[in-house]
């Protein structure tokens, strides 16, 4: 379903170029439930930017879902990045203007779908996160874990090829955090594709594979 081979990835720095990423490569098939472990550094955002269709590796291949994402331009990717991929941030990311339902329906409307047609479905989502109380709630008026229950919601809503979490619950206290990280495992069962990066083993046990990321290396 997603597959990196031989990516390398390096920053400027200064005069010379700092590697970052070398030689990457990483199968991901359809149903996983897979942690990418590793120290603070190591290159876990950067991965997920590549994987994620943010950011371009400098070289190696990467297919998503029967696309060659090494070969598409900007304005390719973002219709990936909206069709394919739901994202899920340590720090939510929510729009603070808006309640759950609008910040869920979001992605529906960005593809052009009309509000009614979006709604039913923000709501059915909503539901299946626990949040369905707290629809029409501000973030602001939500806890942490709620905010993250929403943003998992906005993330599924336009059914991803696979859910992309960078720190899920690194702005969560252990308890609130055990809580949406049930809430991946039920999700997983129920068929989605979980990609996690994390450097607590913790969070990585709930995953069903671990990777471990050092020094820019992957490793199993
Ligand atoms: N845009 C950038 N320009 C230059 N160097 C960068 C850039 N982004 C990251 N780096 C460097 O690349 C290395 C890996 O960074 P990355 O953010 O991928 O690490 P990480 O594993 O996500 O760390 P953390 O756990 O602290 O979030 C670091 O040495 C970082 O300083
Ligand atoms: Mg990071």
């Amino acid at each position: 379903m997603l597959k990196l081979c031989h990516i390398n990835k390096a920053y400027p720095m200064g005069e010379s170029q700092l590697p970052v990423l070398k030689e990457v490569s990483l199968s991901v098939s359809k149903g996983e439930f897979i942690t990418i472990l590793g120290a603070s550094g190591s290159g876990k955002s950067t991965l997920m930017h590549i994987i994620g269709c943010m950011d371009k590796a400098d070289s190696g291949t990467y297919e998503l879902d029967g696309v060659r994402i090494d070969s598409c331009d900007e304005d390719e990717l973002a219709v990936i990045r909206n069709q394919k991929i739901g994202f899920i941030f340590q720090k939510y990311h929510l729009i603070s203007q808006y309640d759950v339902l609008m910040n869920v329906m979001l992605p529906l409307l960005i593809r052009g779908q009309t509000r009614a047609s979006a709604l039913p479905e923000a709501e059915e989502t909503i539901r299946k996160v626990g949040l369905w109380d707290r629809r029409t709630h501000l973030p602001k008026e939500l806890s942490g874990g709620q905010q993250q229950r929403a943003a998992i919601a906005r993330a599924l809503i336009t059914k991803p090829a696979v859910l992309l979490a960078d720190e899920p619950t690194g702005a969560l206290d252990s308890k609130t955090g055990q809580e949406i990280l049930s809430l991946f495992q039920q999700l997983n069962e129920a068929g989605n594709t979980i990609i996690q990066i994390s450097h607590d083993l913790n969070v990585a046990n709930a995953g069903r594979r671990i990777l471990y990321l050092q020094d820019g290396i992957l490793s199993s």
